[in-house]
């Protein structure tokens, strides 16, 4: 539960920054960035990119402007990315990237969103003067869909990649959660891509910001399409103070999002009319469906808000329940039930 006192499963975005973090807010040497003065920041994208395993890395304010600034810096107008149908770059970026970077995006349908090499392969244009040409490789991990991709499938993409000559952006909203996961660094991860982009104020919980990280070159650029983008901040140490803790101190935690996601997962299963989709548990998140009339489905959100419990829209037809730092087992007993008693 939050201080405000709300349940609020909606997303691990919601996540309210730790003491810890306001603290050093308030302590933060701070300086005008657009300068590189901030030294606070210059520590926040040294110590990123050390951990990430690249060369240099970049506060960005959003992961909507760390991915849209990937497509800018790997691609040129009139080229085309290649990347996964239920993509946040493609489905929840505005159409941004065709927008800013002039590309268009060949999307794939692929089985349960897990990235099929053979499928990329046939993907990237052949030399034709009549087909764009293809600009970049887009990878997610972990997965919107609440899955992980196996590093096994992520080396394979970076392998035909680098056969064809192409970048791989990876959006690594929530990395950690994958690296959790799979039980490793997430430098095991973004090796398979040429440039990242991570979340710090989701399951990481600072109030805001992601990282892009890459090539030293490739950075340069990004700071400039940052800059273009309007994102060239001030001060930002006072953001890139709890941006560093996040990165410092909160991944060791996001195990128990994880084993709070699967033990919601159990307590939901108890109720008769729900099914939830076992098969998608690697992280934080537990999609399940409602059997019941569609009027008390329109519903529900409101009255489980008058309950005191926040939840989204179905979206595509399944409900999604998110767990974060501000989520205690006992939110989740309280959540079950009243949705017990909604359901009858
Ligand atoms: C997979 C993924 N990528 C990128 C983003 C974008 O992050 P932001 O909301 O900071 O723009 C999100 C946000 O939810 C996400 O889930």
């Amino acid at each position: 539960m939050n201080e405000l006192g709300w349940i609020d499963l909606r997303s691990d975005t919601v996540t309210h920054p730790t003491l810890e973090m306001r603290e050093a807010m308030l302590r933060a040497e701070v300086g005008d960035d657009v300068y590189h003065d901030d030294v606070t920041t210059n520590e926040l994208e040294r110590y990123a990119a050390e951990i990430l395993g690249k060369e240099a890395a970049l506060f960005v304010p959003s992961g909507t402007m760390g991915n849209q600034i990937g497509v800018l810096v790997h691609t040129q107008r009139g080229q085309e990315i290649v990347l996964g149908s239920a993509a946040h770059i493609f489905v929840h970026e505005v159409g941004g990237a065709a927008v800013l970077a002039g590309v268009s995006m060949k999307t794939i349908n692929f089985a349960d969103d897990i990235p099929e090499p053979a499928k990329i392969a046939a993907a990237i244009r052949p030399d034709d003067i009549h087909q764009p040409d293809t600009g970049l490789i887009c990878m997610e991990n972990a997965l919107s869909n609440g899955r992980v991709v196996p590093l096994s499938i992520m080396a394979e993409v970076a392998e035909l990649a680098a056969r064809h000559n192409l970048p791989v952006h990876l959006d690594g909203a929530r990395i950690f959660n994958a690296a959790v996961h799979l039980g490793v660094n997430v430098k095991a991860i973004s090796q398979y891509a040429d440039t990242v982009n991570v979340c710090l104020s989701k399951g990481l919980c600072a109030p805001v910001g992601s990282i892009f990280a890459g090539p030293a070159h490739l950075i340069a650029s990004a700071r400039k399409w940052r800059k273009l983008l309007g994102g060239g901040m001030r001060q930002t140490g006072f953001l890139a103070a709890p941006g560093l803790l996040a990165l410092q101190d909160m991944p060791g935690r996001l195990h128990e999002d994880h084993a709070n996601a699967q033990y919601l997962a159990e307590q939901l299963s108890g109720l008769e009319a729900v099914n939830v989709k076992e098969d998608r548990l690697d992280i934080n998140m537990v999609f399940f469906t409602i059997d019941r009339e569609e009027e008390l489905l329109l519903q529900l959100p409101e009255l489980l808000a008058a309950q005191g419990i926040l939840s989204n829209e179905r979206e595509d037809g399944e409900w999604r329940w998110v767990t974060h730092k501000d989520i205690e087992r006992s939110d989740l007993d309280l959540a079950v039930q009243k949705l017990a008693d909604i359901l009858g």
